[in-house]
């Protein structure tokens, strides 16, 4: 097992798409400045959506170039790489246009999730990345891939592990440098983790895999536990445990990178995340969604010597 694991902060994507008080553009930046000044080191900034569907990520575009005036002037490391959710073409040359050296794209293993999430068929989502890829490669854009409901669908209850590793094989092919295989609902227990990962590894190269892990049941940290002992070293996490996606009923944040950070420096696993900045954060994010987020660690803090409390 590798003593360190990335960790690609969701807050401002998958955790704001669902909250109902939406973030004003320069409230976004700040937030991504204090994720950097943190050490976060990859994050997914907004997404290239409809405004119709998801309403919170109206804006991205400002954001991104509120951000990238922000490198330029030094006020923010160079080394930070934002990525951007994309459905399709469209999505794709809004993109570019952003200047964004990254996009992700994302597919879901049952058919009525995709239907809801983005109103066509899984085929169909495939056919869309085609421009998205060609596109890439045209514009030199590094391409990551969900997909979602690998472990169960607020639709369709438990989904097959074979569609699973089929459409994880046909993500691959397309050529996408990483998958992240999302429990979009946070359904999924260790056991379920362990034999879908072992599998997965068998047909798409284990660094090439990530988890997206949504927290619903609480079982999203010891899921992460059994991937990181199956050797994936990426993870997805949020920010306080903001969020969920709008179209999967029942579906709350994703796991808070907080607790994740605690779990692994206590192991002794490096993250490259400053613990204490990351508390500090968790209220100022709350102040500004306006209500208390779920993280564990972000709420309590972390027990200091003389049983002082960082906060
Ligand atoms: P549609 O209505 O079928 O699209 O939506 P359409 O092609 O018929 O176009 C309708 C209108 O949308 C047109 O505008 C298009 O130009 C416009 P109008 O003529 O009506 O003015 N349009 C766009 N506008 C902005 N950006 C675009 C775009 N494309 C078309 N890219 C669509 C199809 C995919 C656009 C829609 O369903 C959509 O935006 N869905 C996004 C849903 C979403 O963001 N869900 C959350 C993210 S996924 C997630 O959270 C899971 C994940 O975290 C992993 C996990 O947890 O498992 C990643
Ligand atoms: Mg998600």
């Amino acid at each position: 097992m590798k003593k360190s694991v990335v960790i690609v902060e969701m807050g401002l994507r998958d955790g704001l798409q669902n909250e109902k008080n939406v973030l004003d553009s320069d409230t976004r930046v700040e937030f991504a400045k204090r994720l950097i000044e943190a050490g976060t080191k990859r994050v997914e900034i907004g997404a290239f959506v409809s405004a119709k569907w998801v309403p919170q990520m109206a804006g991205t575009a400002e954001v991104i170039a509120k951000t990238h005036s922000l490198v330029k002037s030094g006020a923010i490391s160079k080394k930070i790489e934002f990525s951007v959710l994309v459905p399709n073409e469209r999505g794709m040359q809004d993109a570019i246009e952003s200047g964004v050296k990254e996009v992700a794209i994302f597919a879901a293993c049952s058919e009525s999730f995709s239907l809801k999430n983005i109103n066509c068929t899984i085929d169909e989502s495939f056919k869309r990345f085609e421009p998205v890829m060609a596109l890439a490669k045209k514009h030199k854009i590094k391409v990551r891939g969900y997909l979602s409901t690998c472990f169960g669908c607020p639709f369709e209850g438990k989904v097959p592990e074979a569609r699973v590793l089929k459409l994880a094989q046909r993500m691959h092919k397309l050529g996408v440098y990483e998958i992240s295989i999302g429990d979009t609902i946070g359904v999924a227990d260790v056991g379920q983790v362990e034999s879908l990962f072992k599998k997965l590894k068998k047909v798409v190269p284990v660094k090439k895999l990530a988890g997206h892990f949504h927290d619903t049941r609480g079982q999203a940290l010891a899921n992460i536990l059994a991937a990181y002992k199956l050797g994936v070293n990426v993870f997805d996490a949020s920010l306080g445990g903001l969020g969920g996606c709008p179209y999967a009923p029942g579906a709350t944040g994703n796991v808070a990178t907080e607790d994740v950070v605690y779990m692994f420096h206590g192991m002794g696993v490096k993250t490259g995340l400053n613990l204490d900045k990351l508390i500090q954060m968790n209220s100022w994010v709350a102040e500004k969604i306006r209500h208390p987020l779920p993280a564990k660690v972000g709420k309590v803090g972390r027990l200091m010597p003389l049983g002082k409390v960082v906060r």
